[in-house]
């Protein structure tokens, strides 16, 4: 008897390793003999801990677990697949999966993420047999034609940097991957780290091809130990089976990885940055230009793209370009793994194509606020993004409407307020976080997010609000204009989206001199 339990650390935060080792100890005490998998999450959180059973139907789910089910699960004989208040049935079944169209994370949670070949068995490495039989500039093209767009932030094309490290000319290039996943809400790339590794050593492996690299290095942020460890077994378990190495699959042609694990500093997920914190040094961020595509890693051309969209690269190469870009709306083509969370029913993982609306998220698949009370705002985009009211929720995701609204995609993070927040105090905290964030280079970040945060409080307590409101527009306008990156540059963005949509919150009684 076969059983799959999650050990994505979300799972495992809410005791999917205890259950599993409770399920096995029941198991040997009724005389039964267990095989258990561990897998990565599905990314429906709020059934975790869950327990799927392998059955000629299908794999049967039953969740969430705590520790005194589990004597009723034995004696209702769940392992046949049998019938159990705590029965989901197949998971694929219900709704919050049924509707996904799931491209970037189509194994994640399915197969043993330690296990080349059943990565091989469901697909995997298809995309890189057919990079091997391509020229460089074929592959490069393939991507392009998929519309694919980085998925860290900023959504640029991934093509069209691929083609500029292509023709870069140097004795050396590099592969960056950046899952510094540092935006509040986020965690798709940790799962797709601890879920399915294989998938973006394959998009790596095909970058390097494509590019005409060599070497890459993975930069994981240092709150992620278990997806660290799970990159750096499966480069090992992927190079004993000849799928890095000097010679990928045989075809003389070499790619080599390796993980690093940074030091905390949310900064270390912009680019050049990270690229500091690779060479040893501290993180702080090199004017551009040159782009890394140009002079990267060690001055070397570096083509560094997000975890998300490398991994999404072995599905694009093995189904073609255009079938990929046959999803989702305007210039925003293929799939979004939408992360949600926040004061929200049912978090979780959402892939979807571009254009579904914040509506579709938050009510239809997120099931509203988990107190129950009504939704207030959603902050899309991570700390950077901005803050949009209930009534704004028809927005449809993709980069461009995002934009138009005052707004940005981000990394596809979505955190659920309910109408208890206060965004006077969300707009502080904008300031707060990019003070303890900044690298500290250039003035109007580093000196503005502290005065920032002290006309937020004057604004707050209610002291010479009008005064206090010019101020604070002047110091968005000035960091939005003058800000050498996006932390900066963007802090504006939830600060005044919370000014625009809630004015009401920034409305405060003036303070009674004692
Ligand atoms: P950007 O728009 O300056 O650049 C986007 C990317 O395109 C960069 O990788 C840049 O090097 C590259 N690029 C531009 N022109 C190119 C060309 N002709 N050839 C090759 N490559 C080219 O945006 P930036 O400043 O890199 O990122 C800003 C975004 O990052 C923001 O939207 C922010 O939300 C996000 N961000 C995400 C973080 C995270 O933790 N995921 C942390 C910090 C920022
Ligand atoms: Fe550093 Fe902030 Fe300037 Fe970016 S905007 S370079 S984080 S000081």
């Amino acid at each position: 008897i076969r059983i799959f339990i999650s050990r994505d650390s979300a799972s495992v935060s809410v005791g999917s390793v205890r259950i599993a080792r409770l399920v096995c100890e029941e198991a040997a005490v009724r005389g039964l003999i267990l095989e258990t998998a561990l897998t990565g999450s599905r990314g429906l959180f709020w059934l975790e801990p869950l327990v799927e059973v392998e059955t000629p139907g299908g794999r049967i789910a039953y969740g969430p677990i705590s520790p005194s089910d589990i004597g009723s699960l034995f004696d209702a004989d769940f392992l046949t697949g049998a019938e159990h208040p705590l029965r989901l049935g197949r998971l694929e079944d219900q709704p919050y999966l049924a509707r996904q169209q799931r491209l970037t994370f189509t194994r994640c949670g399915i197969v043993d993420p330690l296990s080349v070949e059943d990565y091989e068995a469901h697909g995997g490495y298809a995309g890189l047999r057919r990079a091997l039989s391509l020229e460089p500039q074929a592959i490069v093209n393939e991507i392009k034609l998929s519309g694919l767009r980085g998925r860290g932030g900023a959504g640029f094309p991934t093509g069209i940097k691929w083609d500029t490290v292509l023709h870069a000319q140097a004795d050396r290039k590099y592969i960056v991957c950046n899952a510094d996943e540092g935006d509040s809400g986020t965690f798709g790339d940790r799962m797709l780290m601890e879920g399915d590794p294989f998938s973006l050593i394959e998009g790596m492996t095909i970058a390097g091809l494509a590019v005409g690299a060599a070497k890459g290095f993975i930069y994981i942020r240092s709150e992620y130990p278990y997806a660290y460890r799970t990159m750096t077994d499966a480069i090992a378990l992927a190079t004993k089976a000849g799928c890095l190495g000097p010679s990928l699959m045989g075809s003389g042609q070499a790619f080599t990885l390796e993980t690093r694990l940074g030091a905390g500093a949310y900064i270390c997920g912009e680019e050049t940055s990270l690229l500091d914190s690779l060479e040893g040094k501290r993180g702080m961020v090199r004017a551009k230009p040159p782009l890394p595509a140009i002079a990267g890693l060690f001055g070397k051309p570096t083509l560094i793209n997000n975890t998300l969209s490398l991994a999404t690269v072995p599905w694009i190469l093995a189904n073609g370009g255009q079938v990929y870009a046959d999803f989702g709306m305007g210039r925003s083509r293929g799939t979004l793994p939408i992360q949600l969370a926040g004061n929200v029913t049912r978090g979780g993982l959402i892939e979807l194509a571009f254009g579904a609306t914040l509506r579709e998220i938050v009510e239809d698949f997120g099931g509203g606020t988990a107190t129950g009370r009504p939704v207030k705002a959603v902050q899309v985009g991570g700390p950077l993004g901005a803050y949009f009211p209930a009534s704004m929720l028809d927005l449809p995701l993709d980069y461009e409407t995002l934009a138009a609204e005052k707004g940005l995609l981000g990394h596809g993070g979505i955190v659920v307020f309910d109408d208890s927040v206060d965004l006077s105090q969300q707009a502080r905290f904008a300031f707060e976080f990019c003070a303890a964030e900044s690298c500290g280079k250039c003035t109007p970040c580093r000196v503005g997010a502290v005065r920032g945060v002290e006309v937020m409080d004057r604004i707050i307590a209610g002291i010479e609000p009008e005064k206090n409101f010019e101020v604070l527009e002047d110091l968005c306008t000035l960091m939005t204009d003058a800000s050498l990156c996006a932390m900066g540059g963007l802090t504006p963005l939830p600060v005044m989206s919370a000014l625009t949509h809630f004015p009401e919150d920034f409305d405060k009684a003036p303070q009674v001199p004692a």
